[in-house]
């Protein structure tokens, strides 16, 4: 870690000692000044990489030192520290465009981790906020920058401030969304998940608002809309970059006014919802390419979050590959042998936790009961397919012996191998799993799977006959 110049201002002077302390020992260079003014006149002499201010002090609070700051144009990464206990001063010091915040009263570590946090390079010039917590999926990751996020994602959680998740595709970005929701008051009430690029926006635009009956050709009957069922709870809008600007209008106004226009219909239905929005592409891009609305966009990118690509975190390769392995297998996963687990941790994975998670799967499929070979993994869903269904005989028996079969109870999401399945009986299985996990959409299923959508279409369309499937 390089010499950072830090400017604080704090008016407690034993926090100046112990802040400044902390720092210095992590091989900072500290200013110290004891109020908003004196920082400011600092600011004009020097420039500094990170600022941190305490909330409370005489003359001009953290708030009026961080909106002067911004106003001078300056991009310095900004900590406030907050007191003890007031999660909304954290959320609203993020709300203004802080970078991160730091509770009374907290460790040199802790203060350490966050200043490494604002100043790396994925994070700069970004805001985002917390604290940790136990959600429903286990989020597994020991890379500091996640681990701060999730602590981000459980603090704003509490609050209603809309949240806009990015990042690759397979990050995790629907995960962080749930564990927003999951962590915030509204967890007992709806969570309602839409993806935006799955339909046409004339379809999208009553999946979201609803319709009146007879409002267009084929509109038999009233249709409640997703903001309207998520009343009380969380939305979330995933993939939210893929909707057209006539309805990106339509749904700035529904976030600003808080009410919903069912399509022809008549008067407006107020909502109270928290939005959680995703995107995998470049959306301040396409802002400055006219292609989203920035006026949408800062209101959703109130409390922005950036999910790193696993190549940036390496040493969640590990961890997520022991953690997938239990997942399929149970807790007999034979242990990856250190050539296994070492090439895996330097292929780039460029579909990320998703990829992994399926060449994960697809080898513990594969190598049934045995130690997994390095070939099992990194097969294209194609090559999978054609391993399963070239050799079912004695993958079959074999699978029947020797595969653990797991509590679904205690992963909700884990799929459950059980013994004596025979392959196609598993391939049917994890096929109905994806579909149900993506909400029947055939898309995501077929690239969840592997596999194209027409392959996907023949084995619904053979099931189907068998009298396995309808629909
Ligand atoms: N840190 C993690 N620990 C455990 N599982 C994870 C983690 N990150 C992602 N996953 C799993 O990887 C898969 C992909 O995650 P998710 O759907 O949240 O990604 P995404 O960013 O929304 O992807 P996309 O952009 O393609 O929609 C999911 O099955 C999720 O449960
Ligand atoms: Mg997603």
């Amino acid at each position: 870690m390089s010499e950072l110049q830090i400017l604080v201002a704090d008016d407690d002077a034993q926090m100046q000692l112990a802040i400044k302390a902390s720092l210095m020992r992590a091989g900072h260079n500290v200013t110290i000044t004891a109020d908003g003014k004196a920082a400011l006149e600092k600011l004009d002499e020097q420039s500094f990489d990170v600022i941190i201010s305490d909330q409370r002090m005489p003359n001009m609070t953290g708030q009026e030192l961080l909106a002067a700051v911004q106003e001078r144009g300056m991009t310095t990464p900004f900590i406030m520290i907050t007191a003890h206990g007031t999660i909304d001063q954290a959320v609203e010091a993020m709300q203004l465009g802080a970078s991160d915040f730091i509770a009374k009263p907290f460790g040199a570590e802790e203060l350490v981790r966050i200043v490494d946090r604002v100043t790396a390079p994925e994070v700069k010039g970004h805001r985002s906020s917390g604290n940790k917590g136990a959600m429903g999926r286990p989020i597994v990751t020991n890379d500091p920058l996640m681990i701060r996020i999730l602590e981000v994602c459980e603090a704003v959680a509490r609050s209603d401030a809309t949240v806009l998740v990015q990042g690759e595709s397979g990050t995790g970005k629907e995960l962080i969304a749930r564990l927003v929701h999951n962590a915030s008051p509204r967890v007992n009430q709806p969570f309602v998940a839409v993806n935006c690029a799955a339909l046409p926006d004339t379809l999208l635009e009553s999946e979201l608002f609803g319709h009146e009956k007879g409002a267009f050709t084929g509109a038999q009957n009233r249709k409640i809309g997703k903001f309207e069922l998520a009343h009380g709870g969380t939305i979330l809008l995933d993939e939210v970059s893929e909707m057209e600007l006539p309805l990106q209008a339509k749904l700035l106004r529904v976030l600003q006014e808080r009410e919903v226009d069912r399509v022809g219909g008549k008067d407006p239905i107020s909502i109270d919802v928290r939005v959680v929005a995703t995107t995998n592409r470049q959306i301040e891009e396409m802002v400055k390419r006219g292609e989203f609305r920035a006026d949408l966009y800062y209101r959703l990118n109130v409390i922005p979050i950036t999910l790193p690509p696993l190549r940036d975190r390496r040493g969640d390769v590990r961890l997520l590959v022991e953690h997938f392995m239990r997942k399929f297998l149970g807790p007999s996963a034979k242990p990856l042998t250190a050539e296994i687990l070492s090439s895996l941790e330097g292929y780039s994975w460029p579909g990320n936790v998703r990829e992994l998670q399926n060449a994960v799967e697809r080898a513990a499929i594969l190598s049934s009961g045995k130690a997994p070979e390095k070939t099992d993994f990194l097969l294209s869903g194609e090559e999978f397919h054609a391993r399963l269904t070239s050799s079912p005989s004695s993958a079959t028996s074999s699978l029947a012996q020797s595969i653990e079969v797991i509590d679904s109870a205690s992963e909700e999401e884990s799929l459950v191998i059980r013994a004596g399945m025979t392959v196609s009986e598993m391939e049917r299985k994890l096929i109905f799993e994806t579909l149900r996990a993506t909400n029947d959409n055939r898309t995501q299923a077929a690239k969840e799977l592997g596999i194209s959508i027409r392959t996907l279409r023949n084995k619904l369309n053979e099931y189907r006959s068998q009298g396995l499937f309808e629909g």
